[in-house]
């Protein structure tokens, strides 16, 4: 991103970045980073993705990728990982409500981005646009943090295997 990109695309999310809550996110796993940092990606590529084809409506996709995945791991403690695959956007869209004015293209946003995990089927192309960009962020971090966590534990439990003969 340009510099003056990068500046806009802060001040359009500060309020949400400042908000105590939504900076919990800092310490809930989420494909093997935080899920304040996976947010932040999905909503960096959505508004570079927007801004190179010129998408009006930039600014309320932003801000709904960042707020698509606002949920915290007690907010759905009851619930085994299917469910909560299913149900997290509308804890999300729930959680968004209480601090921010969303309109019907966030809300749709925020509400199918799992689909079709979830039923919701998105009814906008921007929302089809931030489920698809979640699904292959989400395909990288795995990738990129989970497995190579994955290779770390398994190579420490060779190297601890190979040791304990001598
Ligand atoms: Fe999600
Ligand atoms: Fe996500």
């Amino acid at each position: 991103m340009s510099k003056k990109s990068t500046e806009d695309f802060s001040s359009l999310i500060k309020d949400i970045t400042d908000n105590k809550d939504f900076d919990r996110l800092n310490k809930e796993l989420h494909h093997g980073i935080t899920r304040y940092d996976h947010s932040m990606r999905v909503a960096r590529w959505t508004y570079k993705f927007c801004d190179k084809f010129n998408i009006k409506s930039i600014n309320e996709t932003t801000r709904a990728a960042l707020l698509h995945d606002f949920f915290l791991n007690e907010d759905l403690a009851d619930e085994n990982g299917a469910q909560r695959l299913k149900d997290h956007p509308s804890k999300a869209l729930e959680n968004s409500l209480k601090y921010y004015e969303l309109n019907n293209l966030q809300q749709d946003i925020i509400k199918s981005h799992m689909f079709p995990c979830s039923p919701t089927v998105p009814k906008y192309k921007e929302s089809w646009l931030v489920s698809g960009i979640d699904k292959v962020v989400g395909a990288y971090e795995m990738l990129r943090y989970k497995a190579s966590l994955y290779i770390g534990i398994y190579l420490l439990f060779l190297f601890e295997v190979i040791r304990l003969p001598r």
